[in-house]
């Protein structure tokens, strides 16, 4: 996961670049670039987490939000970990305040868990059933 609440550095960038296409190589999965049919970055998304456990992340480009992406790229990716599981969980974390994200969670069908610290920053924790 990238820094919360402001931008990555381009070192910082390069870093994470770096980790997901060895994350990929590694084990399948990992955050990927998003795109529209015109190939136009749209933003990222995926998943964080171990082998015990899969975190559900997205971003979307600040001029495509609101259109119902981040809904589309979220119920998309439950659907992959439904299908290339090995009963490992599926979970999310979401700054507390973040209400349009936690708004995606539930609209693909996450359950709230209840609080977590990452990071020093207080988070609401949300699981996918199963
Ligand atoms: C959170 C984020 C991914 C949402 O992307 P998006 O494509 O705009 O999301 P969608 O359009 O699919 O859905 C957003 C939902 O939240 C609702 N919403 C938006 N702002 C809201 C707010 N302030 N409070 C409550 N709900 C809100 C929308 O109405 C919509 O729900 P609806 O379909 O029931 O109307 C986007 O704002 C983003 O990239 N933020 C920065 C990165 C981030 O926070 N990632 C998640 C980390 S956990």
């Amino acid at each position: 996961m990238g820094a919360i609440g402001r931008p990555e550095t381009r070192p910082e960038v390069r870093q994470l670049v770096d980790q997901y296409i060895a994350e990929h190589a590694a084990r399948g999965w990992t955050k990927w670039r998003l795109a529209d049919l015109d190939d136009q970055l749209v933003g990222r998304a995926g998943f964080g987490g171990t082998s015990e456990s899969r975190g559900l992340s997205y971003v979307i480009r600040r001029s495509r939000r609101g259109l119902g992406l981040a809904t589309e790229i979220a119920e998309a990716l439950v659907g992959w970990h439904l299908s290339h599981t090995v009963a490992v969980p599926l979970r999310a974390i979401v700054a507390v305040g973040n209400d349009a994200s936690a708004r995606v969670l539930e609209k693909v069908g996450f359950v709230e868990a209840g609080p977590e610290d990452f990071e020093g920053t207080i988070c609401r924790a949300f699981m996918y059933p199963g």
